[in-house]
């Protein structure tokens, strides 16, 4: 028997300190200007290039990003640093990773009126994991008091919570699991190139949380049954980041550019969205929900031009912001985290019997649509 699968709960954690775009665009002029002080006789020599100032009028227009949320605002902001600091912790201590991840994943379980015990597993889905092992998920799984169950890891970028979904769905159809935990906690500002003029004002930090579980268990007050999950990849290297273990076998690259997030923005737009929208599109279809039943859609936010292509494309007309809400104007691109934060803010207004997608894209090329329809 195949059962019936609902969201029934979701949670978020987002970091005291923030960032604007005019305070990040001061502190990386500075880190120009004393950059091309410092090395001033090779580019008068011709054999070095200066660096140029960044802009936040640029920024807003380009993104639709105006602020961002991360861990350590004074690493990322101070200019001869430009990276966040995060002291190591001991083994005997819970790691940053786990513990934000731990806090939306307990507002969560409070939305769904569960307990961690309720729980029979954990997926950590995210674009970044804290180590090589044990997997985070185990480590969430203890620091939720779950005495039961399994957790493991996935990584699929910035489609890492859609993907995280459909494995939840699965594992709940399936029967290996009544409920499932999917928690996404993203510290991009560890892997952003915060001297990289071209992405230096793109990600933030946040941590997301979703409770899955049999609709025939779900007491919740707010419940949204998932109608379809559909998962596309596709090899590109146009968003790519080559950190890794094997790095060190390598001394020669440690440190260098291509082991931090790299992209080529333009051509991820140009040849993303329309494979987007055209998911979305067929999704619907293949369920046989009209598109105009569509009332919402909690699209992954890393740019706002993106989503409002898509949305034009999926709708045949200009999208209101009621039907594709915008939060990486506060958040910036939380990767995977970012179309779970738009559904987490922006879902209790909806009656009973309204459908609406959530889709997230990224790294890989990776895709992911779930359609939900709220029931309760
Ligand atoms: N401040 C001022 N000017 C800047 C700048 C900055 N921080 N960064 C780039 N520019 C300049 C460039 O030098 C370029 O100048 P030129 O025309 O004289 O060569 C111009 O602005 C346009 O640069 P470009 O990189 O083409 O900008 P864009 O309009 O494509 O916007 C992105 C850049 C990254 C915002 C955009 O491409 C994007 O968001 N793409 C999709 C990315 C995405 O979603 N990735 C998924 C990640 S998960």
């Amino acid at each position: 028997m195949t059962h019936s699968v609902v969201i029934s709960g979701t949670g978020l954690w987002t970091p005291e300190q923030s960032i604007t775009n005019d305070e990040l665009v001061a502190s990386f002029n500075e880190y120009v200007d004393r950059y091309n002080r410092r090395h001033a006789a090779a580019i008068e020599a011709g054999e070095m290039d200066a660096l140029t100032h960044s802009n936040s009028a640029f920024i807003e227009k380009a993104s639709g990003i105006k602020q961002r949320f991360v861990l350590d605002k004074e690493g990322i902001l101070d200019p001869d640093r430009l990276c966040p600091t995060i002291p190591e912790r001991g083994d005997d201590e819970i790691s940053v990773q786990a513990e934000i991840a731990v806090k939306a994943a307990r507002q969560a379980l409070d939305n769904a009126g569960l307990t961690a015990d309720d729980l029979d597993a954990v997926l950590v889905a995210c674009s970044n994991m804290q180590r090589a092992y044990p997997a985070m998920a185990v480590e969430v799984q203890a620091a939720l008091g779950m005495n039961h169950g399994w957790g493991y890891d996935m990584n699929v970028a910035c489609s890492s919570a859609t993907f995280g979904i459909q494995t939840g769905v699965d594992a709940i159809r399936n029967g290996s699991a009544r409920r499932v935990l999917m928690v996404n906690p993203e510290i991009c500002s560890g892997h952003l190139a915060w001297e990289d003029r071209d992405c230096h004002f793109i990600f933030g930090d946040v941590s997301t949380a979703v409770i899955l579980e049999r609709a025939e268990d779900a007491t919740s007050a707010n419940q949204w049954e998932v109608l379809g999950t559909r998962l596309q990849t596709k090899f590109s290297n146009n968003i790519r980041n080559n950190f890794g273990f094997l790095n060190r076998a390598a001394p020669d690259g440690v440190g260098a550019r291509d082991k931090l997030f790299r992209q080529e923005g333009r051509r991820v737009f140009k040849e993303v969205c329309p494979m987007v929208a055209e998911q979305i599109t067929s999704h619907l279809g293949d369920l046989e929900v009209p598109v105009e039943q569509v009332k919402r859609m909690w699209l992954h936010q890393a740019n706002l031009n993106m989503n409002e292509f898509i949305a034009r494309r999926v709708l045949g007309r200009e999208a209101s912001r009621e039907e594709a809400p915008v939060i990486l104007d506060d958040y910036a691109n939380t990767s995977s985290a970012g179309s779970i934060i738009a559904f987490h803010k922006h879902n209790a207004d909806l009656p009973a019997g309204t459908k609406g997608v959530i889709c997230s894209f990224g790294a890989g090329y990776s895709i992911g649509s779930v359609v939900v329809d709220r029931v309760k």
